[in-house]
């Protein structure tokens, strides 16, 4: 990897994010290359720590990555901690002044990532401080990374991209929606625009519909403080799904740069249906997971107010109004406590017209893009089964990552850390793209907030209510998986 030069600068040191994650990513950067000498970390937060305090941590988080003792000790040399008041402006001179120190001592030519890992709340208050305390260096690179999530709503959305486009243009501001750094989820690119073979029949004349599918297995755990007050439309649908949706619907990009991308993403995005409250009513449905064994219900989990209507579960029907998707629906769905993780997106063909006679039964082509925790295509079909007369059956052509590949493949956030150090916005977040989800997600939440659910409506280990198999039935369709 060729090596960058950059000061990153990490708002929410001491939060469970930066360890679990941001640690991690960054020394996997430093062990292959992509950051080695000229490179140097200032994380802040409220804590009282010392240099040696954060580097202990930053140890502790990379320590099972390392090769040897020495290459992690090397590594946490370039950490450096201020303790912060993110809305005192007196101490952005501070850290002013040691990025400058920082910059001279590790030759970093004025290159700047200020990461902020804290409650959106502050994204605004950070970056205008940036500014007005002359954080941002004169010469390099000033660039801006933000976590989810980004607003509640619309409005709040806006208030929000208003905020940091007073102190950054768009092409330094880098949204970051983990699922575009997944492994399969860009691998979509490639399958599409570098296959003939499946992009000539990706519209309307040949798919019947599509299926995206992110189960999780897991509960609320220990997030009920959070999760509570968002609901999986928010935390998964508004982001997650819609970004995964846009890159499966866009139109081809011009080229594959990040502009020429985002703005083939936002238009398909753009063109999905806004539903009206009848519209919501007829096609979408939640769900808030029950009890079962020993699994209490979401009512019953830490934190979680006993007649809480925050829903758990999301399935719904989209339809994306561009030619190319004519009469083609999305339907989509996650949850928690859905029996197991399962990420994947079904590519459901018309079925070919049978000319075999009623013995036969002609299936429609399945394609299916497994994104976790199997990671690869599997393309199932119609073939004949070995013998004399002829009887259908179905085969499948699997390309399927190996154990080995998937111990390999970077994860999401090295992968976006080393696109943010290069300056490549392809797998981020744009405005315009959010800015439409949310105006998609709102009315939904609206709907659903003016009516009192009938919670909890589906069972721990099972992929959700009732109505979610039933918005597919009464279109003459059904859930591919589980098969
Ligand atoms: C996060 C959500 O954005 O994505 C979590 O806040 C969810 O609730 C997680 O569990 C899922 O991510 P992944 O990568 O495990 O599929």
């Amino acid at each position: 990897a060729t090596e960058k030069r950059a000061l990153i600068m990490l708002f929410g040191a001491t939060g469970d994010l930066a360890h679990r994650k941001l640690y991690p990513a960054i020394f996997n950067l430093y062990k292959k290359g992509s950051l080695r000498k000229h490179f140097a970390l200032i994380g802040t937060g409220r804590h009282k720590w010392t240099h040696d305090k954060l580097r202990e941590i930053v140890a502790n988080s990379v320590k099972s990555l390392a090769d040897n003792d020495t290459q992690v000790k090397n590594f946490v040399s370039h950490f450096y901690y201020q303790s912060h008041d993110v809305t005192n402006p007196a101490h952005y001179v501070v850290l002013s002044k040691l990025a400058d120190k920082l910059d001279k001592k590790y030759q970093l030519n004025g290159n700047r990532i200020y990461y902020i890992a804290l409650a959106p709340r502050f994204f605004g208050t950070v970056s205008k401080n940036l500014r007005e305390q002359h954080v941002l260096s004169d010469n390099g690179f000033n660039r801006l990374i933000i976590e989810k999530p980004f607003g509640h709503d619309y409005p709040s959305a806006k208030k929000l991209n208003d905020s940091l486009a007073a102190t950054f243009d768009k092409d330094q501001i880098f949204r970051i929606d983990h699922y575009l750094g997944k492994e399969l989820v860009q691998n979509i690119y490639a399958l599409r625009f570098a296959n003939p073979l499946f992009e000539n029949v990706w519209n309307h004349n040949y798919i019947d519909n599509v299926q995206i599918t992110l189960a999780e297995g897991l509960g609320v755990e220990k997030r009920a403080g959070y999760y509570d007050g968002t609901g999986a439309l928010r935390d998964m649908v508004q982001n997650h799904i819609m970004q995964v949706l846009g890159v499966i619907a866009m139109e081809p990009p011009k080229t594959f740069n990040d502009t020429d991308i985002h703005a083939a993403k936002a238009k398909a995005l753009n063109s999905v249906e806004v539903y009206d409250a009848k519209g919501v009513a007829k096609n979408f449905v939640r769900g808030q997971y029950g009890a079962k064994g020993s699994q209490h219900e979401y009512r019953e989990e830490p934190g979680v107010p006993n007649d809480s209507a925050t829903e758990t579960y999301v399935a719904g029907k989209v339809n994306v109004q561009t030619p190319r998707w004519q009469g083609v629906p999305f339907y989509v769905r996650t949850g928690k406590m859905m029996g197991k993780k399962e990420t994947r997106v079904d590519i459901v063909f018309k079925p070919a017209k049978n000319i075999f006679g009623d013995g036969n039964d002609v299936k429609p082509v399945v394609l299916t893009i497994h994104i976790e925790p199997g990671s690869g295509f599997k393309l199932s079909f119609n073939r004949k089964q070995i013998g004399n007369g002829f009887k259908l059956t179905t085969a499948s052509m699997n390309d399927m990552e190996s154990k080995e590949d998937i111990a390999k493949t970077p994860q999401p956030y090295e992968r976006l850390i080393n696109d943010a150090l290069a300056g490549d916005l392809s797998n981020f977040a744009g405005w315009p793209e959010i800015a439409h989800d949310w105006k998609f997600v709102d009315p939904i939440r609206k709907y659903w907030d003016s009516k009192k659910p009938d919670f909890p409506n589906y069972t721990p280990g099972t992929m959700g209510p009732k109505a979610a198999d039933e918005l597919l039935k009464r279109d003459g369709r059904h859930w591919i998986y589980p098969e």
